[in-house]
């Protein structure tokens, strides 16, 4: 079990990773003393899996457990979910001291996070996620956030967890293209942050996409400092330092929302992205293409998409000229300049941007 600690000047809290620690939750949670009935917001794949492992453990530290269930997907990251989950936690807490579990991947880890953040102007809450991308990335950083039918995300608030549980070994129960898709993330990390990660994740994706545990519990471990690194330095992201975060991003997102969020998976949208980022930083001759290349080379084999189909060219570039990272028109882009280090570009011109989408096609 390694601890990285996530020292915010204000709600200072740790993430833990480690193979088989569900169990060992309710220890935590006694010496962080923030509460003795815990209100698990899972989905029912998560509850099958692994429920029994969490609520035994919570239950033998003499903790009660209250379990919420949403269905699986995006659409439960809703209002109308968050206000649902509301009511029922309100039925339920009387004369109690509740906190929330996040138990779940995104989906359930925002909507969890958004519900603590509202009930009652705020209740403690902790992030127990079970997808590679949930672990290395959204559970970390305090975003939480539902999405609204104008867009993803719309409602939402910076709201801390008081400790982020890694067990990778609940991973062992997701399907291989979940793998892919938190690999996605992790490749990014490489590419934005540290050369030697990147090689590491090049030369042990077998392992990875074959679940094995030290190969698993070193890439969330690393990520996650990776991620820690850039939230604390930029908690709230008004220093623009959390922009790095943003590589393959913007192309990647106007990708997920031309697919109307059901054809590609964020992961897959993600490494399209980065492929698109490439492409513009070798126009620019600001990147050796040789990294460029390792960067296409990984993404393939880990058998993430190598073109863009099944979306139109049109529809992407409409949707990237709404991103709301772009600052009153102009557009932004995180371009790498080598691995291991990415530079924010302003103004790219739109030819060179159809090029390199059309470099993907
Ligand atoms: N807050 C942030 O900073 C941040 C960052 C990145 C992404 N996100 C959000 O995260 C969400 C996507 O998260 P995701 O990729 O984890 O998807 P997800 O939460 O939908 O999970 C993917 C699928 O895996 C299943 N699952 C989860 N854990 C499992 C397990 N251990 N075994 C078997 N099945 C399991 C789920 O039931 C679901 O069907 C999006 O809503 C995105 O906006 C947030
Ligand atoms: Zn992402």
């Amino acid at each position: 079990m390694k601890t990285i600690p996530v020292r915010l000047k204000i709600d200072p809290y740790d993430i833990v990773v480690g193979n088989g620690i569900l169990s060992k939750l309710g220890g935590r949670l006694k010496s962080l003393n923030i509460g003795t009935n815990a209100v698990i917001i899972t989905n029912p794949a998560v509850k099958k899996h692994h429920g029994k492992v969490l609520i035994s453990g919570l239950e033998r530290d003499g903790f009660s457990v209250k379990v919420l269930e949403v269905p699986a997907g995006e659409r439960s990251k809703s209002a109308k979910s968050a206000f649902r989950l509301m009511e029922q936690i309100a039925r339920y807490d009387q004369l109690k001291k509740i906190f929330i579990i996040a138990f779940g991947g995104g989906v359930v880890g925002d909507l969890a996070g958004y519900v603590a953040a509202a009930y009652k102007r705020g209740v403690p809450y902790v992030q127990v996620p079970t997808t590679l991308l949930a672990q290395v990335d959204s559970a970390i950083g305090g975003k939480v956030a539902v999405d609204l039918p104008f867009g993803k995300n719309l409602a939402g608030a910076f709201y801390q967890p008081k400790v982020v549980w890694s067990d990778t070994a609940t991973l062992t129960t997701l399907p291989q293209r979940q793998i892919r898709n938190g690999l996605a993330e992790i490749v990014k990390y490489g590419v934005i942050a540290d050369k030697e990660f990147f090689q590491y994740v090049a030369g042990n994706y077998k392992k990875l996409l074959d679940c094995d545990p030290r190969a698993l519990e070193h890439v969330v471990w690393h990520s996650s400092r990776i991620k820690r690194d850039v939230v604390v330095a930029d908690e709230r992201e008004t220093k623009g330092l959390r922009s790095i975060l943003n590589f393959g991003h913007t192309i990647g997102h106007a990708i997920e929302a031309a697919g109307k969020y059901n054809h590609y998976h964020h992961g897959e949208a993600i490494a399209l992205g980065m492929r698109v980022a490439a492409d513009i930083s070798c126009q620019k001759k600001m990147c050796p293409k040789h990294d460029v290349e390792s960067l296409n080379e990984i993404l393939s084999r880990i058998g993430l998409p190598q073109r863009i189909e099944g979306v139109k060219t049109s529809d992407i570039l409409r949707f990237m000229r709404h991103d709301k990272k772009f600052l009153a028109g102009r557009n932004r882009f995180v371009l790498m300049a080598r691995l291991g280090k990415v530079r924010l570009v302003e103004g790219v011109s739109p030819d060179m941007i159809h090029r390199a989408v059309r470099s993907c096609q």
